[in-house]
C-alpha cells in the first residue's frame, strides 16, 4: 500500500490526480487482507486501464488497480473457443493475442483503450459490435462480502455503454477478476456492414478479409480520428449518443435535413453526438488547456495540465449548446469522479 500516490500515468486523460491510497493488486488473493477497510465504508475506487475516469486533483480513499494478468484457452472446440484472461490484462494486447492465435470475434474491438476487466463494465463496442456479443460470463470479487461471484451474460444486464457494474449502487463495488470469451475459429464470420470498414477493405482491395484484416482496417481508422492520449490525453467518446423519440427527430429534420440518425428500438432514434457538437461548431476548439478534438468531436482532450474540473466545466458549455440548439440533453460517458473532495 502506497500513500499520497500520483495517478497521472494511470489514467488516459492525464490528470495529476493524487491517491491517498494506493495498492496495486496483481492475484485475488492479495484482497482478503484489505477486506477490513473495503468493508469500512471508507470510499474505493477500483481502477483498471484508467481511460474512461475523470478523476479529481485529490482522491480521499484506497485506489485499488486491477493488475490480475493471465490469458488462458480453457475449451476449445471444432468451431469455438472459450478463452478466459485476468481482469487487469490490457485490452488491445488480448484482441491482438486472440487474432494471432487464430481466434475471432474481437477484430471490430481493436484498439479500445483500457482493460479486460473494464470492458464489461461499460460494455465496450465499436463498428457495429459490442462485448456482449462475445461475452459468456465473469468472475468478480464482491467487496462487501469478500465473495467470489459468477455473472453469466444475462446478470451482467448489458445496455449501451452500460451493465450492472455502472448501476450506482454497484459501482466500485466488485472487482472483475476475469472475464470468459467465446470466439470463433471459423475464420469469415465476419461483421464489416460498418460503412468506414467496407471502405477501407475496398481501398486495400481485400475482397475475402480475415479477423486479422478487419482489426487492420479498425486500427487504421481509430488512428486517423481518434487522438493518442499519449500524445492528447483522453478519454475516448466524453458523451454518449443520445437517444431521442421518433417525433423530436422528426421535429429536428424538418429544420436539419442532414441530421444522421441510427435506429434505436421502437419510435426511438440515436443521434451522434459527435455530429451535434460538431454543428454547434466546437470541433477544433480549445479554452485554456481543454479542447474538443478537431477530427472527432465527440473527444474532449486535455492540452496539457488540465484538471478535472476543467474539463467537465468546458462539457458543460457542450452541452448547454447543445441543448439550446437541439433540445437534446447530452449525457456524459466518462465516468467523473466527485470533485468536490479535498485533502
Ligand atoms: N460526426 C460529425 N462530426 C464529428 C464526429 C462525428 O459530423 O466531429 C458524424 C459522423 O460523420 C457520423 C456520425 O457523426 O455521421 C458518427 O460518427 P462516428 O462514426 O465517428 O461514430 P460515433 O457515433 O461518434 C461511436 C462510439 C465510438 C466508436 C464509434 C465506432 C459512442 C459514444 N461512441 O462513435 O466509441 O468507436 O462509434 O463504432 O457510442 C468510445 O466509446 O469511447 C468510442 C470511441
Amino acid at each position: 500500500m502506497q500513500a499520497n500516490y500520483n495517478l497521472k500515468s494511470l489514467n488516459t486523460f492525464g490528470i495529476a490526480a493524487i491517491a491517498a491510497q494506493y495498492v496495486a493488486i496483481h492475484h485475488p488473493d492479495e484482497l482478503s487482507q484489505l477486506l477490513p477497510q473495503l468493508q469500512s465504508n471508507s470510499p474505493c475506487l477500483i481502477l483498471g486501464g484508467g481511460s474512461n475516469l475523470l478523476l479529481p486533483d485529490y482522491y480521499p480513499g484506497l485506489v485499488l488497480h486491477n493488475c490480475i494478468k493471465f490469458i488462458k484457452v480453457v475449451e476449445e472446440r471444432e468451431n469455438e473457443v472459450i478463452v478466459r484472461a485476468g481482469g487487469g490484462v490490457n485490452w488491445h494486447e488480448f484482441v491482438l493475442w486472440t487474432l494471432q492465435q487464430g481466434f475471432g470475434g474481437l477484430e471490430n474491438m481493436a484498439l479500445i483503450p483500457g482493460t479486460v476487466g473494464a470492458a464489461p463494465v461499460q460494455n465496450i463496442g465499436a463498428y457495429g459490435r459490442e462485448l456482449k456479443d462475445v461475452f459468456l460470463r465473469l468472475e468478480a470479487l464482491e467487496l462487501s462480502t469478500g465473495k467470489t461471484r459468477t455473472f453469466s451474460n444475462e446478470d451482467c444486464q448489458f445496455g449501451y455503454r452500460d451493465s450492472f457494474f455502472k448501476q450506482p449502487e454497484n459501482r466500485n463495488g466488485f472487482l472483475i477478476t476475469s472475464v470468459s470469451f467465446l470466439l470463433t475459429k471459423q475464420k469469415h464470420q465476419l461483421y464489416t456492414h460498418y460503412g468506414a470498414i467496407q471502405e477501407q477493405l475496398e481501398h486495400k482491395q481485400i475482397k475475402q478479409p480475415s479477423p486479422q484484416d478487419v482489426a487492420a482496417a479498425v486500427i487504421e481508422i481509430r488512428r486517423s480520428k481518434l487522438p493518442d492520449w499519449r500524445i492528447y490525453g483522453n478519454a475516448g467518446s466524453f458523451f454518449k449518443n443520445p437517444v431521442i423519440s421518433e417525433a423530436h427527430f422528426k421535429q429536428l429534420q424538418t429544420q436539419f435535413p442532414s441530421i444522421p440518425s441510427y435506429p434505436a428500438g421502437t419510435s426511438q432514434v440515436k443521434v451522434p453526438a459527435g455530429w451535434l457538437i460538431d454543428q454547434c461548431g466546437w470541433k477544433g476548439q480549445r479554452q485554456g488547456a481543454v479542447g474538443c478534438y478537431k477530427h472527432q468531436a465527440l473527444v474532449i482532450v486535455n492540452h496539457g495540465g488540465a484538471t478535472a474540473a476543467e474539463i467537465l466545466a468546458f462539457s458543460t458549455l457542450i452541452m448547454k449548446d447543445v441543448q439550446e440548439k437541439y433540445g437534446i440533453e447530452l449525457e456524459r460517458e466518462v465516468n467523473a469522479i466527485s470533485t468536490t473532495l479535498t485533502p
